[in-house]
């Protein structure tokens, strides 16, 4: 069994017990597995290696020929133009699908240790030939009522399907990820229909995706073959979510669970999904009986929600805080999209007029002004889907997005928030990382590339293991070309009041690089989905995360997300509080909710090149300071930096504190830690990294302990969950003023000379401060 945590209600909880009567903590629930290692995957590329090498070797020859053409041709004129085209389409083709796998330890694209001049250049999308036919829907007064005439609205306009084939045959991307589509709907088709699983508070969220999923493979899967088996299993899927299946599925009573309204929305948008991609081949009583439970069950409790403001369960419709307002309106717009004008109750029409505005003031400022997802990393894949499938579908059936993909300027910015915040190994994932995503992918990056002129987005993306994505055979622009780490600059900061936090590494295609996340913030905001964790950090090396994150607690502990206030229950949870933070601690005590941390950061702007061999300059660096007293009650200063030395091979991490109580430096870590005095040893996955306090003030060496709570701590209201093979390791200090440096030297052995830093104070920071 897998750990299904709910999606929650978060502020709304006490509301949510307040209204439900039925409401309760289960006891029944699974907790949270330990935390372990991703399982390797033997990912999605069963089948597909000899179709790719089909391709590839056609292309080779003409790749061969045509491969020394510079990115930087010109084509100011349609021969050139077309030379141009052929040579990035032939150089594409040679070098077919750039990773050469994503079944690594942590389910990250491998690239392959080599140049490629010919392939891996600047990203673009090559002008010179489009990479769709023009949609010939192309209205002049788009109105939200007034859809396309043909069949599928969503997404995936019949236009494409028929340009389809013949672009899989040139692209080994899309060929990929046809064949993995394939292969998906085969394993789900060997499977019983999704069964009904409720835990007892307020999830079937999880049962709601895996239909959605099922339905998006067997109905593209219908339309590449003609094959009516697949309608049959949707019908079965449908027919089965409804309640009408040969199983019980749900209560008589609100069946699609509207009280925890992501049920109800991804049911209505997998409803919308069938009705609309199979629209051709339902029979007249199966449309009717699709949109009749689709009415009943989604869209009519979609009103009360928007419209009635005496019930709780429409809380989301004026949060701007993340995923659920997103998600909510999509599976609502997608729904009410596939049945306009075949309702004959105004429903759908209604819904129109009210989720895309509702969206727009909500949804769409869920991102901050410097791109940040504002709940957490995590939540970033379930509000990025619901945003890019709403606007997607409704350019798509109605010829315009009304400003979803305007109204916040910065929203574009939210590609490079996930690409900054995937790690060396894997996400800088503070805070909540919520249920498990099924059909909430990093896809949203494909259509954000295109739409946004972005196409580093869509080459980082298209490598990623969840890539094989009905939606990107619409979504993908297959006149991308270039590598999306030529020309991007190493390290960016991301420095909105709210999120500040900084993505610092050594380069973006090696799997064994150093990469260090750090964040302060404020703590408040975020959807009740973040920990006390100013000045929280992460650091992978040599393949592996040496410094990480506990993750989510227990979603159904009680009071879990009561509120974000000092005396809330969620802060007395190990994984939530401050003490399970890679941060300092002072007296034994969490942060200050109201902290206002201040930052300051600096960086080289190496950009990484066209090679994915790459060795940073020696004097290539990125620093990020924050002055955190105002998260500490017993101390006049708390300040703390990190940066990277010695052209990137090496971490200092600094702490200037003065403090009224007793003080602690605290990290967690999957590794093996041997001690000895100002010395700690950390092995993991067979490799080493040795840590130092140098400058040690007096008293200062390490320990370490289990990554349970203190002796001190309140006694939460419920267990905490445990942390097998997580080692915390610590500097204990009392009341005092001190100058903590730890330097973290990765044992690369490939002859690195490590440098030992001069001791600058953290004020003085600046690019040149550590030159030695
Ligand atoms: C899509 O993949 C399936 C399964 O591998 C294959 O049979 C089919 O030919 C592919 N479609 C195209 C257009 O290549
Ligand atoms: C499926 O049927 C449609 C409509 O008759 C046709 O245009 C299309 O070529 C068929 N596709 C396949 C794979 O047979
Ligand atoms: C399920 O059964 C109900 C009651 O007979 C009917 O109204 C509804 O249309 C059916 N829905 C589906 C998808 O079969
Ligand atoms: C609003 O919700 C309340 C509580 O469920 C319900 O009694 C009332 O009928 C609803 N109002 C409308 C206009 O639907
Ligand atoms: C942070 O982002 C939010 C949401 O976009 C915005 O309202 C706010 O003004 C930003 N704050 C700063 C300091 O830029
Ligand atoms: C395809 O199947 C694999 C393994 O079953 C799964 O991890 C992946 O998420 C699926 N992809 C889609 C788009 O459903
Ligand atoms: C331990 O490893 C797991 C799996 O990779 C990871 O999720 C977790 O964050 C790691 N924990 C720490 C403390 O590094
Ligand atoms: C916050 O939640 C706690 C329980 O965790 C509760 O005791 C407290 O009253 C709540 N505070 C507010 C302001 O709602
Ligand atoms: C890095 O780029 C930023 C933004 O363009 C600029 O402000 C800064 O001066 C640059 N730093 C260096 C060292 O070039």
């Amino acid at each position: 069994m897998s750990y299904n945590p709910l999606e929650s209600a978060h502020q709304s909880h006490q509301v949510y017990q307040d209204h439900d009567p039925s409401f309760s903590q289960s006891t029944g629930f699974l907790a949270p597995q330990p935390a372990s290692k991703p399982k390797t995957s033997k990912w999605i590329r069963v089948g597909i290696p000899v179709a790719v090498a089909v391709i590839v070797a056609a292309a080779v020859v003409a790749g061969v020929v045509a491969s020394r053409k510079s990115k930087s041709s010109s084509a100011n004129s349609p021969a050139a133009a077309a030379a141009a085209s052929a040579s990035s389409a032939s150089a594409k083709l040679a070098a077919g699908i750039f990773a050469t796998a994503t079944n690594s330890e942590y389910m990250i694209p491998i690239y392959p240790s080599t140049t490629n001049t010919a392939a891996y250049t600047a990203p673009t999308f090559n002008s010179a030939a489009s990479g769709w036919p023009a949609d010939p829907f192309a209205p002049s007064n788009p109105s939200v009522l007034s859809v396309r005439p043909d069949r599928p609205r969503l997404i995936a306009p019949a236009y494409k399907w028929a340009a389809l084939p013949s672009l899989i045959a040139s692209d080994p991307y899309l060929a990929l990820w046809n064949a993995s589509i394939f292969n998906n709907a085969s394993q789900y088709d060997a499977l019983p229909v999704v069964p009904y699983f409720d835990d007892g508070d307020s999830g079937i969220l999880d049962v709601a995706r895996q239909v959605k999923q099922r339905v998006k493979a067997f109905s593209y899967v219908y339309r590449m073959t003609n094959n009516t088996h697949w309608v049959d299993r949707t019908w079965e899927e449908l027919q089965n979510a409804a309640g009408n299946g040969t199983t019980p599925w749900g209560p008589d009573v609100d069946r699609w669970n509207s009280a925890h309204f992501l049920d109800t929305a991804e049911l209505s948008a997998a409803y919308g999904i069938a009705y609309d991609w199979l629209y051709d081949i339902w029979t007249p009583t199966q449309k009717s009986s699709i949109m009749s439970s689709l009415i009943t069950l989604g869209l009519e409790p979609g009103v009360q929600a928007l419209t009635n403001s005496s019930i709780f369960t429409g809380w989301w419709a004026k949060n701007i805080e993340g995923n659920w307002n997103c998600v909510c309106n999509n599976g609502l717009t997608m729904a009410s999209l596939a049945i306009l004008g075949d309702d004959t109750s105004g429903i759908a029409s209604q819904l129109l007029g009210l989720t895309v505005e509702n969206a727009k003031a909500n949804c769409a400022f869920a991102v901050s002004s410097d791109g940040t997802w504002s709940e957490t990393a995590d939540y970033w894949y379930f509000g990025t889907t619901g945003h890019a499938e709403m606007a997607s579908s409704l350019v798509t059936a109605t010829g315009s997005d009304y400003g979803l993909f305007s109204v916040n300027p910065n929203l574009w910015q939210v590609g490079l928030f996930h690409m900054y915040g995937q790690g060396a190994t894997s996400l800088f994932n503070w805070g909540d990382n919520g249920p498990n995503k099924y059909t909430a992918t990093a896809n949203s990056l494909i259509l954000y590339a295109s739409q946004f002129n972005q196409p580093q987005f869509a080459l980082f993306q298209r490598d990623q293991h969840d890539s094989a994505d009905p939606w990107n055979m619409f979504w993908y622009n297959p006149q991308v070309s270039g590598a999306f780490w030529d020309g991007l600059p190493l390290d960016r900061a991301f420095d909105n009041s709210t999120d500040q936090w900084m993505s610092m590494r050594s380069s973006w295609t090696d799997g064994n690089a150093l990469f260090v996340g750090i964040k302060a913030g404020t703590l408040q905001g975020h959807q009740t989905h973040n920990d006390l964790d100013v000045g929280d950090f992460v650091l992978d090396a040599l393949g592996t995360r040496w410094a990480g994150e506990l993750g989510d607690g227990d979603y159904l502990s009680p009071d879990y997300f009561s509120n974000d206030t000092q005396g809330s229950a969620r802060w007395m949870y190990y994984r939530k509080m401050t003490e399970g933070q890679n941060t300092i601690l002072i007296g034994a005590t969490n942060q200050n909710v109201a902290a206002k941390p201040t930052i300051n950061h600096g960086t080289s702007n190496t950009t990484q090149g066209s090679s994915t061999v790459f060795t940073p300059p020696s004097d290539s660096t990125a620093f990020f300071t924050t002055d955190m007293t105002s998260a500490y009650f017993s101390a006049t200063s708390v300040k703390r930096g990190i940066r990277l030395l010695n052209g990137r091979k090496q971490v200092l991490l600094q702490d200037e504190i003065t403090a009224t109580a007793s003080v602690m430096w605290r990290m967690h870590t999957n590794a093996t830690v041997s001690i000895s005095g100002t010395s700690a040893t950390l092995t993991l996955d067979g490799k080493t990294m040795d840590v130092s306090i140098v400058n040690a003030p007096d008293g200062a060496t390490f320990t370490k302990s289990d990554a349970t709570r203190l002796s001190t701590d309140v006694t939460p209201p419920a267990a905490d969950q445990p942390n097998p093979g997580v080692t915390v390791l610590l500097i204990s200090l009392p009341a005092g003023t001190y100058n903590l440096q730890v330097l973290f030297n990765p044992q690369w052995n490939d002859g690195t000379k490590f440098v030992t830093p001069p001791s600058v104070a953290l004020d003085s920071w600046t690019l040149r401060s550590h030159d030695t």
